[in-house]
């Protein structure tokens, strides 16, 4: 079989990118035993995604610092709270000692910093979570790498910038890649790890490693804008918000529709939720900037008067639906 893929690809340049794969592939197989190296993850914002990445590291036993302002990284250690008083709760039903154990121990994995340099001076990994905008982020990795050690793992979890522009920033383009967790990271198992034409095997297989340990599945993706899940789920979302605007399809139909009819557990306007209407705009709105004439990435009205008024879904208690309570 591998000869005869080989014959068919030789002399074209098809075949480099075949063997890359297929590195990629072997690198899949054999990571998974062995010590892992990564200890102390320094997690950089600490929002939505941050507090996610954070407690799930936290959890499985890694030693955490967020780096935030004091605000938020206070609501960031109440959002963890809630999420483990949850969990803890399913877990340790009539045994309330070991449920306040549960919770102790993993908030002693976690501490908070404002300052970047002190969050990094002993990091392992970094995982990066501003807010989805390119000048912020290579700020940021520009004062982490000041104050990170050499062989510190740069990553970014942003959603729709190219790892690559991000990396630039830094002097350890081969120690950076992406790594892009979903949303809310304590429930979903897929993590795309993203490996730019810089980033080196072993830094790859110590990510794939990490994300193992938080018990997720991860995949390998391309530095391409949306990567995998992203370029196939954010066309299908501002089709919705078009199917609604112009076609005149109420919201609740088209969120039914997609869930009884197509099999979605959540429809795309629940989603979009989620997700935060603040990030969907700003994802689309740099995808619109980066390919004009793409009519899938059109921005839309809608969801732009939304953001201006401050409606953002889950996290202010009101997007497209309303929510009992915000998640801060
Ligand atoms: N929300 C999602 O569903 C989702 C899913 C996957 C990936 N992402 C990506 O994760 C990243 C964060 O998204 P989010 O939804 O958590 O945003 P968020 O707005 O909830 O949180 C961003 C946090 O970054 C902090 N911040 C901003 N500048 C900072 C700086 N210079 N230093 C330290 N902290 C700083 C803010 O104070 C805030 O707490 C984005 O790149 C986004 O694209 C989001």
């Amino acid at each position: 079989m591998f000869s005869v893929c080989t014959k068919t690809l030789r002399s074209s340049s098809k075949l480099s990118t075949y063997i890359r794969s297929l590195t990629t592939a072997q690198i899949f197989q054999q990571d998974g035993n062995g010590k892992s190296s990564i200890k102390n993850i320094t997690v950089i914002g600490g929002g939505i995604m941050g507090s996610g990445v954070a407690q799930a590291s936290a959890q499985n036993g890694f030693s955490v610092t967020v780096v935030d302002k004091d605000e938020y990284t206070q609501k960031c250690m109440v959002s963890i709270r809630k999420s483990l008083d949850i969990i803890a709760k399913k877990k340790f039903p009539d045994e309330p000692k070991s449920a306040r154990k549960f919770i102790d121990t993993i908030f002693n994995n976690i501490k908070t910093t404002r300052k970047i340099e002190v969050g990094c001076e002993t990091a392992d990994l970094v995982v990066e979570a501003v807010v989805e905008n390119l000048s912020i982020k290579q700020d940021v990795f520009r004062k982490a790498d000041q104050a990170s050690p050499e062989n510190t793992i740069f990553t970014s979890n942003t959603s729709s910038l190219i790892i690559e522009d991000i990396a630039k920033s830094t002097s350890r383009p081969d120690k950076f890649a992406g790594i892009h967790f979903f949303n809310p990271v304590w429930n979903m198992k897929l993590v795309e790890i993203i490996k730019t034409q810089s980033t080196s095997d072993d830094t790859f297989k110590k990510l794939l490693r990490y994300t193992k340990d938080l018990g997720k599945v991860p995949v390998s993706s391309p530095d391409t804008l949306g990567f995998i899940v992203n370029r196939l789920l954010f066309p299908y979302l501002m089709e919705s918000l078009r199917l609604h605007e112009h076609g005149h399809v109420s919201i609740t139909d088209i969120d039914t529709a997609m869930k009884l009819g197509a099999g979605y557990p959540k429809g795309p306007f629940e989603i979009m939720d989620i997700i935060g209407l603040d990030t969907v705009k700003v994802l689309i709105e740099g995808w619109h900037k980066k390919e004009p004439e793409n009519p899938l990435f059109f921005p839309s009205e809608i969801l732009n008067k939304l953001v201006l008024d401050y409606k953002l879904g889950q996290k202010t208690g009101i997007g497209f639906y309303k929510y009992k309570h915000t998640l801060y």
